[in-house]
């Protein structure tokens, strides 16, 4: 039952709305974003990547549709890795799954900043998540492990050093066949929300080694298949030039996919 989304590194492109679009907005923004699929399909093109949106819990009701021209795949911004129990202001994996959410990020660097996120909370996350990679049933879920340094890191050259120890610490443990579905994130802190992007050349090469770092734990083979994102101001106008590097596999978008029109043409950079 394994190999559940990968298929050869399709480039995988997530909105994260962050604390944005509430359940009107978010239903306005679904009917907008139908209408221009809808359009697109009409002239015999298809969105060609994978592709999910990380609204807020409570928005989620508003992407969803009884028909299944108008399905928009979900991801949630959190989780927690207990079944239940007295965790009060958490979500579940289980409730994910019943809800039918298909990715989660996990340690995003402002869950890392404002609320404690350590890697060792993440790693614990990822762990429980990847389990539901073994159901039999189509309810599994894909983290989006996000990782990145900080504009004090980048400045004093030590970038290379703390993704090593992020990505050592994040995926300790995992099962191999896990490994392979997990989607990893690569987002310099510095160009989160500022509209500073890395540049290709920046992202590439920190990518790279991170998929080196791969590599060492899990073997070339598994390292060769692991999608990797950039995030930091990823938008359309420079989503061409990012794609275009042999490592990158896609993009963990903020405030560019909370307009339908612009996160549509992040989905279609490629035509
Ligand atoms: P941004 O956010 O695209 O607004 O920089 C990216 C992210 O935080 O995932």
């Amino acid at each position: 039952m394994l190999l559940k989304k990968n298929n050869m590194r399709r480039p995988i492109i997530v909105g994260n709305w962050k604390m944005n679009n509430g359940p009107t907005e978010a239903r306005a923004f679904f009917d907008k974003f139908i209408e221009l699929k809808s359009e697109y399909e009409k002239n015999g093109k298809e969105i060609e990547v994978d592709w999910a949106i990380a609204a807020p819990y409570i928005s989620m009701i508003s992407l969803m549709d009884e028909d299944d021209a108008k399905y928009i795949p979900l991801a949630a911004q959190n989780v927690n890795e207990n079944k239940s129990g007295a965790y009060t202001g958490e979500i579940s994996i289980p409730m994910l799954q019943e809800f039918g959410v298909e990715y989660v990020i996990i340690g995003h660097s402002e869950r890392r900043e404002m609320y404690n996120e350590t890697n060792a909370s993440v790693n614990a996350k990822v762990l429980a998540v990847t389990k539901t990679l073994d159901s039999e049933d189509d309810d599994y879920i894909i983290p989006i492990v996000a990782f990145g340094e900080t504009e004090a890191e980048f400045e004093s050259d030590r970038t290379l050093e703390v993704i090593e120890t992020q990505l050592k610490e994040c995926l300790v443990g995992l099962n191999p066949e896990h490994m392979k579905e997990v989607v990893l994130a690569y987002e310099p802190i510095w160009a989160i929300g500022t509209g500073k992007t890395a540049t290709p050349d920046q992202a590439q090469k920190v990518i790279k080694a991170s998929r080196e770092v791969i590599a060492e734990m899990y073997g070339d083979e598994i390292a060769k298949e692991v999608r990797i994102q950039y995030g930091g101001s990823m938008k359309p106008e420079n989503v061409k030039d990012l794609m275009k590097q042999p490592d990158i596999d896609g993009g963990l978008v903020g405030g560019a996919s909370l307009d339908p029109e612009s996160f549509f043409q992040l989905l279609t950079y490629n035509k």
